[in-house]
């Protein structure tokens, strides 16, 4: 087979994982970014990497430099003029994308396809920005883009049918497990994992339990690696909230997705998380500070309950709508944020009925649109998604 070549536009977080991930496949990769200090670190961070690899025995030291040898960095978009395909991550603005990719195609031929690494943007309105749009898709990568195996594959609704599927063959030939997703905010796992974050703030703001009781229930009866708190921490306030804020935004404002205040005000006081030593929880010496949980197992239960049928939830509601095939959200969820179980698979196994008897007792409760339950999921009442 050909050797492809990649471009990367934007050398940052994504870029650079996505330019590794590529290079480890063979593929030829050019990185551009207009700081050269960025291109300067990802290139060392690199070397680092397979350094570590190789003296692991992970990896023979000619391959690391083979691999290393492949990828140019740059700050000339021209030197993308060979790609054929270019996958830009740079800064998450509309308009800044949309510039981007129309010097982009002064640049590349006419059969390069363009993919946006966006996690929140339309892709359908940065190919309207092209003059060839059909090209033009979503590859969304999660960070770290090396480690994590799942990738969303976004038609544009301008794309051409068989450069997506040429284009997903492409990501899958590297290692990765793509799944289709729809144009909508969020795509699959962004969008459905919202409950995860957002029922555990609900709860806590409550009062019904701690942040420690919160994350105790999901990871002992959800069996979720790390609970919603230590989660939301890791990944920093200012990038998880803005991912709901953008959600429940682009959503024209369903209250299924409002995002909370107790979150909002973490980052008004740059409380990020673990990386500013102080979130949900404080950090010292790189230890987490936590109080002792003092819940019943019941109130565990009920906890774990409550924010997992709200996922299941979600996840049939994305399914009504088209936002990817069964098969595929399942697969998002355990590979892109790695839940123990596809939630329509869970959803199977404590039976539609109950989760809709549990969405309708806090529907009745709380009397807010939020808690509605799904068409799709009371349709569905004695059947299962799965045989
Ligand atoms: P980042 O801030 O780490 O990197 C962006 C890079 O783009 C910077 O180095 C900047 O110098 C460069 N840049 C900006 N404008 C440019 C231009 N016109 N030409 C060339 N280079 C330019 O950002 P990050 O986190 O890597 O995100 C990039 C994209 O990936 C965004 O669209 C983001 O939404 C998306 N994304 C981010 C994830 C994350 O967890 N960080 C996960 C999945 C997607």
């Amino acid at each position: 087979m050909e050797t492809k070549q990649i471009g990367v536009i934007g050398g940052g977080t994504m870029g650079a994982g996505i330019a590794q991930v590529a290079a480890q496949a063979g593929c030829k990769v050019v990185v551009v970014d207009m700081a050269e200090a960025v291109l300067e670190k990802a290139q060392k961070q690199l070397e680092q990497v397979l350094l570590k690899r190789v003296e692991k025995q992970q990896m023979l030291a000619s391959d690391a430099e083979a691999l290393q040898q492949r990828i140019v960095w740059t700050t000339r978009m021209t030197d993308l003029a060979a790609s054929d395909c270019v996958i830009e991550a740079i800064v998450e603005n509309i308009a800044v994308k949309q510039k981007v990719f129309q010097e982009l195609e002064t640049i590349v031929s006419d059969t390069c396809v363009l993919a946006t690494n966006t996690s929140s943007l339309s892709v359908t309105s940065i190919a309207s920005a092209c003059s060839h749009p059909q090209r033009v898709l979503g590859i969304h990568f999660f960070n770290p883009a090396p480690l994590m195996a799942l990738v969303e594959i976004v038609p544009a609704l301008q794309s051409d049918v068989e450069i997506v599927s040429a284009t997903k063959s492409m990501i899958d030939s590297w290692g990765k497990k793509t799944v289709l997703a729809k144009d909508t905010p969020g795509f699959i796992v962004n969008r459905l994992a919202r409950p995860f974050y957002s029922e555990a703030i609900r709860i806590y703001e409550e009062g019904m339990a701690s942040m420690e009781a919160i994350d105790e229930a999901m990871r002992r009866i959800g069996g979720f690696k790390m609970g919603p708190f230590e989660l939301m921490d890791l990944i920093g306030h200012d990038v998880n909230y803005t991912v709901t804020e953008t959600v429940w935004q682009s959503f024209y404002f369903d209250p299924r997705y409002t995002p909370s205040f107790v979150q909002k005000r973490l980052v008004e006081a740059k409380w990020l998380g673990r990386k500013t030593g102080r979130g949900f929880y404080k950090y010292e010496d790189g230890q987490t500070i936590r109080e002792a949980v003092t819940c019943s197992d019941e109130t565990l239960q009920l906890i774990a309950n409550r924010i997992l049928v709200m996922l299941m939830n979600e996840a049939a509601h994305g399914l009504y709508l088209g936002v990817a095939s069964k098969e595929d959200i399942e697969l998002a969820m355990t590979k892109g944020v790695n839940y123990p179980k596809g939630l329509l698979h869970w959803a199977d196994e404590w039976g539609i009925d109950v989760c809709v008897a549990q969405l309708d007792a806090l529907y009745n409760r709380y009397r807010e649109d939020r808690y509605r339950c799904s068409v799709l999921l009371r349709d569905m009442v004695g059947k299962t998604f799965f045989n």
